[in-house]
């Protein structure tokens, strides 16, 4: 029996977590910044930072009261400390180095995509590797060769923008605000994914968003420049299904490539609707299981790093008090 309280801070999400033996969420608080960030139409890492300062204690006594269980009970703390912005990541890197000292717990540093790949054992305590995962989120958009829980090769990768930073941008050129990716999923509903036919470039299994967003600012602004009046849905709908349909594509052929019949979706682009239903679809088609976390569970939250620090904890992995925050990425 080990309870492991996981912290996240890397990005605008203030979260802690406790589980138990990494499959059963016993607290998840979740503080998210959302409403500070869309002021400024994407988030401030200054201001991520001090609002982290400001609500870390209240998440963790949140998680532990909710939990029901003394900080005296943790088996282990655990943290992100790669990948994410650096001020932000400093805050909880710091609150979790504090309290495994105090209390004389181990401390667990936690890689954040682990993390978001985690939160499919909590969704389904019957996923077990070998599978094929698919991460993408606002930094991120890998897919991973999961051969055992610790153990992965990649596959394939963007070799620009992140999935999810191309929803992001889209969303500003459409003016839907921050986040982008929900308000896109959500316009898109009404509109015609084949009314515009944006680029969808790949190479091997790896991915390029930079020019399907480009795309799309081109098309705004030649539409707006021939003062014709743009069907927003439509741009929505067509640009969701440009970048749904490569990292469908490629998540497929990069499964079938390693003889994988299991495909997991991971990370905050893993809430996406159209994407959830097309790999849905595409893997039956192939005869593939497909296991995918709840949307509360896809973007950023204190349950996946609790689960992923189990997975490291019971693997020996501890880090020191020297232990830094890592901005860029390392997948360990
Ligand atoms: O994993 P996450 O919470 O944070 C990072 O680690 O980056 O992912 C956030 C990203 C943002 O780019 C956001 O726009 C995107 O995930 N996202 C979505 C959806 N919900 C969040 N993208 C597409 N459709 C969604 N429903
Ligand atoms: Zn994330």
């Amino acid at each position: 029996m080990a309870y492991v309280l996981g912290i996240e801070t890397s990005c605008d999400e203030t979260a802690a977590s406790i589980t138990l033996n990494g499959r059963t969420v016993l607290s998840n608080i979740v503080y998210s910044q959302i409403d500070i960030h869309t002021i400024y139409g994407g988030v401030v890492p200054e201001i991520a930072s001090r609002k982290h300062i400001d609500k870390i204690i209240w998440v963790i006594d949140k998680a532990l009261s909710d939990a029901n269980i003394s900080k005296e009970k943790l088996d282990a703390v655990a943290v992100t400390y790669s990948p994410g912005l650096v001020g932000a990541l400093l805050v909880g890197v710091s609150t979790a180095k504090a309290l495994a000292y105090a209390l004389n717990k181990p401390l667990v540093p936690v890689n954040h995509i682990q993390g978001h790949i985690a939160a499919n054992y909590i969704a389904h305590p019957e996923l077990e590797p070998p599978f094929v995962c698919l991460v993408a989120s606002g930094g991120h958009s890998h897919i991973l060769h999961m051969k055992d829980y610790r153990e992965f090769d990649i596959l394939g990768c963007t070799h620009d923008d992140a999935a999810g930073e191309a929803f992001d941008k889209v969303a500003r050129v459409l003016g839907l605000g921050y986040p982008g990716g929900p308000k896109i999923n959500e316009l898109a509903k009404t509109g015609d994914k084949n009314a515009i036919n944006f680029p969808r470039p790949k190479s091997g299994f790896d991915f390029s968003f930079s020019g399907v967003k480009t795309a799309v600012i081109n098309y705004v602004h030649k539409e707006d420049q021939a003062g014709r009046e743009i069907n927003r849905a439509d741009v929505a709908a067509s640009f969701q299904e440009a970048v749904c349909s490569v990292l469908v594509e490629n998540t497929i052929a990069a499964a079938k490539s390693v003889n994988c019949s299991t495909i997991a979706l991971a990370g905050g682009v893993a809430a996406n609707t159209h994407l959830r239903a097309e790999m849905q679809k595409a893997a039956e088609q192939n005869n593939m299981r497909f296991f995918c976390p709840p949307i509360s569970l896809c973007t950023d939250n204190g349950a996946m790093i609790s689960c992923a620090g189990y997975l490291n904890y019971i693997s020996g992995v501890r880090a020191d008090l020297t232990l830094n925050a890592v901005p860029q990425l390392s997948l360990i």
